[in-house]
C-alpha cells in the first residue's frame, strides 16, 4: 500500500491500516474462504456473511497489499496468502493474527498506558477477541516453529537425559528438541489449557513417550526433576526483574549440577535498541503485563550468576533473538 510512498513519518503513521486490513480479513475467514477457490466480492459476501460494498473495498485493499491477486473482478489468495495465511499450512500465522486482533485492541490504548503506566484491562478488550490459553498457545505455535529449528541448530543437547520446558506452551521447542535428540525426555510446565494444545501436539507427532506435560505455575508449584536441561523461552518477558530473579533461582535449584540452563529472548545489546523488533516488543509487553519488558543479555546473565550458575554462551537465533546458556557449576 504504501509503495512509492517517500514520506517516512507517514509511513510510520499509516501502518495501522495495512495491519488491520490483514488482521479484518484473517478475523472474517477470508484466506479460508478463498483457500476453496476464486470467487467475486458479492460470492465472497454471501460465504462470509458480510456486507456486499464493504467486501469489495476490503478485497480490493487486500490486492493492492499483495495478498490476493485480482483478474476480472474475481479475487483468489497470493501465493503469500496460500503460504502464511490458511489455517493449515504449515507455515501458517492464521492464529498469531487472530491473537494479534486482541493486541491491536491493548495498542490502541498505549497513550493511557504511557500516562498510568498500567497495562489494558481485559475487560476493555471487544469480548469477541479475548480467547483464551488454547487461542493463545496455537498464535505461540505459529511463531515458534521457525525458531524451535533454529534453537535445535545452535544448542547442543547431546547427552541431555531430562529437559524441562518452562512456559513452554504449545511444546514447539521440547518437541523440537525431542525429535532431533532420541535419548531425551522433556517436560512442558505451563498452565492446564496451554498444554491441552501442548498434549494434541505431542500426540501428533507421536512422542508421548518422551514429552511429557506438568501443570504448575513456576512462581509456585514444584518444578520437578532434578533436570539435567532446563529452557525458558519468552518467558522472562512478561514478568518485572524481580519477578525473573526469583524464577531463576528456582529453576537453579531444579537443575542437577553440571547442568545447564538456557533463556531465549529478544536479549537487548545495553542500548537495548537491537536486535531489531526488541524495543517495540518491550511496548508489546508495556501494554499487556504489569512489569513485563525486553531485557538485555547482560541482564539476565547477571540474573543467572547471582542464581549461582556460570556463564556459557550467547548465540543468535531466528527471528532476532538470542540464547544465553548458563551452568551450574559441579557441587
Ligand atoms: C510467550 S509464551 C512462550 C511459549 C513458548 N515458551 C515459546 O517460546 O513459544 C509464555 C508461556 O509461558 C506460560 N507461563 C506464563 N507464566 C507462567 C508461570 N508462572 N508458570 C508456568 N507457565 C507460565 C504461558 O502460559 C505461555 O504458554
Amino acid at each position: 500500500m504504501n509503495k512509492g510512498l517517500s514520506d517516512p513519518v507517514d509511513e510510520i503513521a499509516s501502518g495501522y491500516k495495512a495491519s488491520q486490513i490483514l488482521l479484518t480479513a484473517n478475523r472474517l475467514g477470508l484466506f479460508t474462504a478463498l483457500g476453496k477457490g476464486p470467487l467475486s466480492a458479492a460470492a465472497l459476501a454471501a460465504e462470509m456473511g458480510t456486507d456486499p460494498r464493504a467486501t469489495r473495498i476490503l478485497c480490493d485493499a487486500l490486492a493492492s497489499l499483495e495478498l490476493l491477486d485480482k483478474t476480472n473482478g474475481v479475487y483468489s489468495n497470493s501465493e503469500l496468502a496460500a503460504e502464511f495465511l490458511l489455517p493449515d499450512s504449515p507455515k501458517s500465522r492464521s492464529a498469531m493474527l487472530l491473537h494479534a486482533a486482541k493486541l491491536y485492541e491493548r495498542w490502541s490504548k498505549l497513550y493511557d498506558v504511557v500516562r498510568t503506566g498500567q497495562p489494558v484491562p481485559e475487560e476493555e478488550i471487544d469480548s469477541r477477541l479475548r480467547g483464551d490459553g488454547r487461542d493463545f498457545a496455537r498464535a505461540m505455535a505459529d511463531v515458534g516453529r521457525l525458531a524451535a529449528e533454529s534453537a535445535c541448530e545452535v544448542l547442543d543437547l547431546t547427552g541431555v537425559r531430562r529437559l524441562l520446558d518452562v512456559g513452554g506452551g504449545p511444546g514447539v521447542y521440547a518437541l523440537a528438541f525431542a525429535g532431533a535428540n532420541p535419548e531425551l525426555q522433556a517436560v512442558i510446565l505451563d498452565s492446564p489449557e496451554t498444554l491441552e494444545v501442548a498434549a494434541a501436539n505431542i500426540a501428533r507427532q507421536n512422542l508421548r513417550d518422551r514429552v511429557s506435560v506438568r501443570t504448575g505455575d513456576a512462581f509456585v508449584d514444584d518444578l520437578g526433576g532434578p533436570y539435567d536441561f532446563i529452557f525458558i523461552s519468552n518467558l522472562l518477558h512478561i514478568y518485572s526483574k524481580e519477578a525473573n530473579r526469583k524464577l531463576l533461582v528456582r529453576c537453579a535449584e531444579a537443575l542437577e549440577p553440571g547442568g545447564r540452563l538456557a533463556v531465549k529472548d529478544f536479549l537487548l545489546d545495553p542500548d537495548r535498541l537491537t536486535p531489531a523488533g526488541g524495543a517495540v516488543f518491550a511496548v508489546n509487553m508495556l501494554v499487556s503485563t504489569e512489569g513485563g519488558d525486553s531485557y538485555t543479555a547482560k541482564e539476565v546473565q547477571q540474573w543467572l550468576e547471582d542464581a549461582g550458575l556460570v556463564f556459557e554462551s550467547l548465540e543468535n537465533v531466528a527471528t532476532h533473538s538470542r540464547i544465553l546458556v548458563a551452568r551450574k557449576p559441579q557441587a
